[in-house]
């Protein structure tokens, strides 16, 4: 398997959570509420799923051994566009993150800014997946040999491995507080 693989797999998990969120838009607009319940575990998904553990495979071993390599000047433009892309996706979770909390707390108001961010993230994530799948990702493998390939595909597996283990200690270390 290429280092891709697992990468462009965990994309399509990520379509599926927006298709759940595109959902729960049609949702709010019929019943003029939002699903707390739904809306922490996407946020959850998106912190812990889409940016640790997939924005942390790409940019912590993908990108960071393609920094090391003498790109074209147009997949050095788009990883930079990835990464700034990748601080824009934060900002929107984390935006969604407080509409959600102040709108639990009976601020009947975020919701639209609930509808908001969540219509960023929405819009955001199919064109930046789409970059990645069908304009980074083939072309990049020409950069890295067979042996780095795998070597890498190595490294995506023990990065994977650690993260339950991150999150369950974050859990307890705030239980704790
Ligand atoms: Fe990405
Ligand atoms: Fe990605």
């Amino acid at each position: 398997m290429k280092p891709i693989g697992p990468l462009m797999r965990e994309h399509r998990l990520i379509e599926r959570m927006l298709a759940a969120l595109d959902e729960e838009l049609k949702r709010i607009n019929e019943r003029d509420e939002a699903n707390i319940e739904l809306l922490t575990v996407a946020v959850d998904f998106f912190r812990i799923y889409a940016d640790r553990t997939h924005h942390g495979k790409e940019e912590d071993i993908l990108f960071r051994d393609l920094a090391k390599k003498k790109l074209a000047p147009e997949h050095n433009k788009i990883m930079n566009e990835l990464v700034a892309e990748h601080v824009y996706a934060r900002g929107a979770v984390s935006a969604l993150v407080d509409a959600k909390n102040n709108y639990k707390e009976g601020n009947r108001e975020s919701l639209k800014d609930i509808v908001k961010y969540v219509k960023e993230l929405v819009g955001f994530y199919p064109v930046h997946i789409e970059k990645e799948d069908e304009h980074f990702f083939y072309p990049i493998l020409e950069y890295l040999s067979k042996k780095e390939q795998d070597d890498m595909l190595v490294e995506f597996w023990e990065f994977d491995r650690m993260l339950i283990h991150e999150k369950y200690q974050k859990i307890v270390e705030e239980l704790e507080r």
